[in-house]
């Protein structure tokens, strides 16, 4: 990030000053930061700057006071651990000065305060001259892999080693070695690329890009991703269902060694999947609706706002029961290994999580007189909607995850028969096996109305129709709390976000273009896209209803979200599974890319004000590299040492090169 910015003293003095910051991508654990100073006359700086442990996360401050340490008259280091969950955490910096490029050895003081260390520097500077000072720091944690079994006096010996090694380097040279990572990781390699008549459009899909990088921990597989990434402090850094739907599928198909370490948290976080089942009296695996450490289980806060009417705080019901997460996250894993084609995993746990969730299913419902099995009292994806009964997304999720178990039981039982006795030792699967299948063809699955219409829940189509325009039109996020609370919201046909509709894409096969398109009619007027997750998916399935330039004004709506000129949409931080949303707005959506039934799907339809999209997937270990234009599409597979098989604008082929289609 490059900040200039001109600053006039109070007694006339013109100050020029550029600051440059770095986060690198290369060196984990190294921050760096320039800041270039030119004066219109001779001027005397004060120049103070260390580590403030001061620091707080909206008000608490987690560290103890610490041990503050200087080394060499210039190196500091402070080691602090945080109070409750007792982390240490290991920060290095040191500040170097050049004058028009050569390096001076400025002395400076110490000063110590209440949790922070600094240097302080009188410095002499001459009209025109151009001061630079350099800042470059580590971040280490006993959290950290490389800090496994390592004591608290050799990290401290050891980060500083790595902190003088950086600070040797200097910040130009890191910050070229991270703009090379950034090339080789991801702009030469998976860059999205778009000719759009307005070039917010590219700059929208890089943002996406960008973001998905730095807030997704690639490196560490006991960690997922905030639902506001790194870039704020909402939601604590918990994960949702947001990594699934959202944004697991840009790594599925781009960076598949990340989706699997996302993954894999997962599969690590059974011990608290189990938990949670445990305490409601379930069986099997029940993720929790918001995730943190491995085995802490669900960590959703229990109250939040207060009630416009009552003034009391309103329960969050969601960690209680919106159950939907645990179908969601064996679908992303399945999605996971369908597209890049990793039986291993499937082999080491994914047959595993798919088999305990549908444990958990079944012992999650309720058989009513109808002699269905019913999903009771649930928040489906549509968080407007308390305590209701058979959700359709959940019970159509519930269903999946109970089929795929027995179809994968089946098929393990005769290939794989080793497989199946360690699974079976593990979740007695005769027991579990009889439960499914009796289960399966009882669960109550909503159908479509005469008009078309499948009931979101089994009261929504009886609630009230309200006049919505003001809040469809709303200046704010969440304005029908201005005037309803949560309690009246229940009783109004409105939606927050898509519900039924993310259904018509995770299985698209199983609705014909009717039903999705009465759907639509029914709930898009009703849905205030009051989470930031609701426009990507309705863009998306504009497209599919084969709306383009109306998929296309909601890409630009849903990209506006964080990119967009409303600079206080983000202040809580940016909205993760939004940001990958973008992505999808343009390969799922205007690229027409969907697994399908284990299979590639392309079917590219782009929006008038753009003339071409380009972009790289990754399926099965091929890379392929997809251009569209208005007319043609053509794919090229750029590894070639395996055919991919795909339909690509309604042909099945199977490609090993290149090939080129009219549209
Ligand atoms: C949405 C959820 C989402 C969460 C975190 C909520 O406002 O309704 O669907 O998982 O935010 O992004």
């Amino acid at each position: 990030m490059v900040r200039s910015v001109r600053w006039q003293a109070p007694a006339g003095e013109v100050l020029d000053l550029e600051f440059k910051r770095i986060v690198s991508f290369a060196r984990l654990h190294v921050i760096a930061q320039s800041v270039t100073i030119r004066a219109d006359r001779d001027v005397k700086l004060v120049v103070e700057s260390g580590i403030n442990g001061q620091m707080t996360n909206t008000g608490s401050q987690h560290f103890s006071e610490g041990e503050k340490r200087l080394y060499d008259g210039a190196v500091m280091q402070y080691t602090q651990t945080t109070i409750q969950s007792k982390i240490d955490f290991f920060f290095n910096t040191r500040l170097r000065f050049f004058k028009n490029g050569t390096e001076q050895q400025e002395k400076g003081f110490i000063t110590m305060d209440r949790r922070r260390i600094d240097m302080r520097y009188t410095l002499e500077l001459a009209a025109g001259e151009a001061l630079t000072i350099e800042k470059i720091s580590t971040v280490h944690t006993s959290r950290d892999k490389d800090a496994e079994g390592v004591d608290f006096k050799e990290m401290q010996t050891r980060t500083l080693a790595q902190a003088e090694e950086a600070q040797a380097m200097g910040y130009q040279a890191l910050a070229d070695e991270s703009a090379a990572a950034w090339n080789e990781r991801v702009w030469d390699r998976v860059a999205v690329t778009v000719e759009s008549e307005d070039e917010f459009d590219a700059l929208a899909l890089h943002f996406a890009q960008y973001h998905l990088y730095v807030m997704t921990p690639a490196h560490d597989n006991r960690m997922n991703v905030g639902a506001k990434g790194l870039s704020g402090e909402a939601y604590k850094g918990h994960t949702f269902w947001d990594t699934e739907m959202f944004i697991l599928p840009y790594f599925n198909f781009t960076d598949p060694a990340i989706a699997k370490s996302l993954e894999e948290y997962r599969y690590l976080s059974l011990p608290g999947a189990h938990k949670k089942a445990a305490s409601n009296n379930y069986k099997g695996a029940q993720f929790p609706w918001e995730a943190a450490w491995l085995d802490d289980g669900e960590v959703t806060p229990v109250w939040g706002a207060a009630d416009i009417v009552t003034g009391l705080p309103t329960k969050i019901w969601s960690g209680f029961i919106e159950e939907h997460i645990t179908a969601d996250v064996v679908y992303g894993l399945w999605q996971y290994c369908t597209v890049a084609g990793d039986q291993e995993f499937m082999d080491k746990s994914g047959y595993e999580l798919m088999m305990d969730t549908a444990i958990y299913w079944v012992s999650r419902m309720t058989e009513k007189e109808d002699g269905k099995l019913h999903i009771l009292d649930v928040v489906g994806p549509d968080e407007y909607k308390e305590h209701v009964d058979d959700n359709a997304f959940t019970n159509y999720m519930a269903h999946w995850n109970i089929k795929k178990a027995i179809e994968y039981h089946d098929l393990l039982k005769v290939e794989k028969p080793e497989l199946f006795a360690k699974l079976d030792a593990k979740l007695g699967l005769a027991e579990a096996y009889a439960q499914w299948t009796g289960a399966l063809d009882r669960i109550f699955l909503p159908q479509p109305h005469e008009d078309g219409v499948i009931p979101q829940n089994a009261t929504y189509l009886q609630l009230k129709d309200i006049d919505l325009t003001k809040y469809k039109n709303q200046d704010h996020v969440g304005s029908l709390f201005d005037d309803y609370n949560l309690e009246q919201v229940n009783q109004i046909q409105v939606s927050k976000q898509a519900d039924i509709l993310l259904l018509f894409l995770l299985m698209e096969d199983l609705f014909d273009h009717k039903t999705k398109q009465a759907n639509w009619d029914y709930y898009e007027p009703r849905t205030l896209h009051d989470s930031s997750l609701s426009l990507s998916t309705h863009c998306i399935l504009a497209n599919d209803l084969h709306d383009t330039e109306l998929a296309y004004q909601l890409f630009r709506r849903a990209a506006a979200i964080d990119a967009g000129p409303d600079m206080k949409s983000s202040s809580a931080g940016i909205h993760a599974g939004s940001v990958a949303g973008i992505w999808q707005c343009a390969v799922f959506g205007f690229g027409g890319v969907r697994m399908l039934g284990g299979k590639l799907r392309i079917r590219p339809a782009l929006p008038k004000a753009w003339s071409r999209l380009d972009f790289s997937l990754y399926w099965h270990g091929q890379k392929l590299h997809v251009v569209q234009t208005p007319g043609s599409v053509t794919v090229e597979n750029l590894t070639g040492t395996a055919p991919v098989e795909m339909e690509l604008v309604g042909e099945q082929i199977s490609l090993t090169d290149s090939v080129t289609r009219s549209l």
